[in-house]
């Protein structure tokens, strides 16, 4: 198995996540600058996070020829029928506007009783290998939403998600906390499941 793989993402707090699974196989992470990747735009137009997260890894891994990893993720909420879900990053309209999403989402759900206001946090972690096979690793994390911001902590919909078992959301609690028991850390250990078994099988 190829021992530095390209990420697909720019975001460093996803990278020091991933790197701190695949360090564990002997593999160390590049950003695809690094790997010499042209800036280009991959257009994320799929209807599920699995198609998302190949279509990254895949075009990725085409540019440099090397192993890519890629995550997409998002928040699923029950009462609004799974959005925003792959749209989660873009739901007010401009991507990547937090603030503008939480108003959005809050605007959504504000006359739901809390006890309806179930919802999870998906992550798909995809690495393509550069003879075309994959592995594909989802985690999931359950919670409900609250209707006004709590914490500083995190990114996205953090302040309004209070994960099952804590009385904190995601913005309130330690990161430490948020990386033990986030859909990321959960598709991560599958992830590590996998590489493992790739690993027996070689
Ligand atoms: P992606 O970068 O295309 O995967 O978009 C992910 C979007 O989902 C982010 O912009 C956030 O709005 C949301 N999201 C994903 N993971 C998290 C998280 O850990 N906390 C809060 N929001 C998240």
């Amino acid at each position: 198995m190829e021992k530095t793989i390209v990420a697909a993402t720019g975001n460093k707090h996803k990278i020091k996540e991933i790197e701190a699974i695949t360090a564990e196989f002997g593999m160390s992470i590049i950003s695809k600058d690094e790997a010499g990747v042209p800036d280009v735009e991959i257009v994320e137009d799929g209807e599920t996070f699995e198609e998302n997260s190949y279509k990254k890894a895949y075009e990725i891994m085409k540019l440099c020829g090397r192993t890519t990893i890629a995550d997409d993720s998002g928040l699923v909420v029950d009462c609004l029928n799974g959005a925003p879900g792959v749209y989660s990053a873009r739901f007010a309209g401009t991507d990547g506007d937090d603030d503008a999403n939480n108003r959005k989402l809050i605007g959504l759900i504000k006359d739901v009783p809390y006890e309806n206001r179930t919802a999870r946090f998906v992550s798909v972690i995809t690495m393509v290998f550069p003879d075309g096979q994959s592995i594909v690793a989802r985690g999931e994390v359950e919670g409900h939403l609250i209707t006004e911001k709590r914490g500083r902590e995190g990114f996205g919909y953090d302040p309004l998600f209070v994960p099952d078992g804590y009385e904190q959301t995601f913005g309130e609690l330690a990161p430490e906390v948020k990386n033990a028991i986030s859909h990321r850390a959960n598709a991560l250990k599958n992830l590590r499941k996998k590489l493992m078994d790739k690993e027996v099988s070689r």
